[in-house]
């Protein structure tokens, strides 16, 4: 049997775990990396397609049967007809959906006795389905797959760009590395892609955009720390961060892990000074490890950066990066499962914690200094709102031209989108700010 590749019905199985595990308020990473080895890519790409497409599936199954079955059968059902309603992006005929979904309850333990059940509901959507899908069109969260309070907040927040932004996030991201321009530059890293059959395209300063997904270890240089995968927008943070600075700047990265920016900075800075912190101590392990493969340095600690007396030396920064916790809602392109995992009142939460984050570490700037703020989100508590905030009450703080709300594109149609690099990229908030060079720094408890 080896080299076969496993049956559609095991792979469906797998994914409609990660949706139950989803629906259980758990992220698809976990519950991913719980799927058998052989099963785990083919899963994962089925898994992302049924949660790009779930708010279409739930309607579909509400209107072939009022009461949901127990919830793995539940998920079963869902991942079927999100992956069969629309027969042009279905990644196998619907009739060879259909039958192994029902081999799939068949053979599984907590399913088998829905298997009638299933089967039945699937038929029908079979036999019905231009009709049961056109009953469906007028319910936002099955023409939208995303939340009802989501779509709601964009269409306030973004009256003439929603429906790109939703757009957007239900398309695949392109996979884009970063060049560590530390060790080799763009082109002759191009051509050693090139040459190991991985086509790619220069975006931004550094970065380039592979035509297609590779395994890692697939692409050459990855263990030589060539290059990093990272988005194009997240590419600028450390370009942002470090223009213009003196060469043995003192920079911190506030929350680091797993220190995709820092590692940036370094590259970009190779004399600078740079104090990488996360709360997280197991995720500052994989600050070291990127750090290390990357050939690069910096100090990394475990600490609550909301928190300077427990961790700084008194020593002022030249600039410092604060890439805060956030909702993650310019990300779901790559991260289909986050827009069914948040909750409205996150947002505001979440806002909290970066404005303490933001009004703790002000302090630590040198006068004249240079703070960013990003956050991988598109709601503007989490940006814009929380900068106009922040300078409200914060003299010492001008704001200095900055891309501010960047929305998710995907290359082809970034044109409708005003303000928007003409690239490929998440939905990120940035804000530079600089400290009037009169305001002498203080620890925060003077
Ligand atoms: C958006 S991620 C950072 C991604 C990282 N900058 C990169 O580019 O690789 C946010 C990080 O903030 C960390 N974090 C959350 N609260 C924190 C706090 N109070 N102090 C320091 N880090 C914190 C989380 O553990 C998480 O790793």
């Amino acid at each position: 049997m080896t080299g076969q590749a496993p049956p559609l019905w095991r792979q469906l199985q797998a994914a409609a775990s990660v949706l139950a595990a989803v629906r259980q308020g758990e992220s698809a990473t976990p519950a991913l990396a719980r799927v058998a080895g052989e099963l785990r890519p083919g899963a994962q790409a089925l898994a992302f397609q049924v949660l790009r497409q779930l708010g279409r599936a739930q309607a579909l199954r509400q209107l072939l049967a009022q009461r949901a079955p127990p919830p793995a059968a539940d998920a079963l059902l869902c991942t079927a007809l999100a992956l069969a309603w629309r027969e042009e992006d279905a990644p196998y005929p619907p009739f060879t959906l259909v039958d192994q979904a029902v081999e799939a309850a068949k053979r599984h333990p907590q399913m088998r006795k829905q298997q009638g059940f299933i089967n039945a509901c699937l038929r029908r959507f079979l036999r019905e389905r231009p009709q049961l899908v056109a009953a469906t069109d007028a319910d936002p969260v099955a023409r939208w797959n995303h939340p009802r309070w989501w779509i709601a907040r964009l269409q306030h927040e973004y009256p003439d760009n929603w429906t790109d932004i939703l757009e957007a996030n239900n398309r695949p991201a392109p996979m884009t590395l970063r060049v560590n321009t530390h060790r080799i530059s763009r082109e002759p890293l191009r051509d050693l892609l090139r040459a190991g059959h991985v086509a790619s395209e220069p975006v931004g300063l550094h970065g380039l955009v592979l035509d297609r997904p590779h395994p890692v270890a697939a692409i050459p240089g990855f263990a030589d720390g060539l290059w990093s995968v990272q988005d194009a927008g997240a590419q600028l943070a450390a370009e942002l961060l470090v223009a213009g600075l003196p060469p043995a700047a003192r920079i911190m990265d506030a929350c680091a892990a797993p220190g995709g920016k820092t590692a940036h900075a370094c590259e970009l800075a190779p004399q600078a000074e740079v104090l990488a912190l996360d709360v997280d101590p197991v995720r500052c392990e994989r600050i070291h490890q990127n750090l290390q493969r990357l050939g690069l340095h910096a100090q990394v600690r475990a600490a609550d950066a909301g928190d300077p007396p427990a961790w700084w030396d008194g020593q002022p920064f030249d600039a410092i990066l604060l890439d805060a916790p956030c909702t993650a809602s310019g990300i779901v392109r790559r991260h289909p499962d986050v827009r069914w995992l948040r909750r409205p009142g996150d947002v505001a939460q979440l806002a909290e914690q970066q404005k303490r984050l933001l009004t703790a570490l002000w302090p630590l700037l040198k006068p004249g200094g240079r703070f960013v703020y990003c956050t991988c989100s598109v709601f503007h508590a989490e940006g814009e709102a929380q900068i106009a905030a922040f300078l409200a009450h914060n003299s010492t703080a001008l704001l200095r031209p900055g891309p501010g709300h960047l929305l998710p594109c995907n290359g082809a149609q970034a044109g409708g989108v005003p303000d928007n690099q003409p690239s490929d990229h998440d939905g990120f908030f940035y804000a530079v700010l600089q400290k009037s060079a009169l305001d002498a720094p203080r620890r925060p408890d003077d």
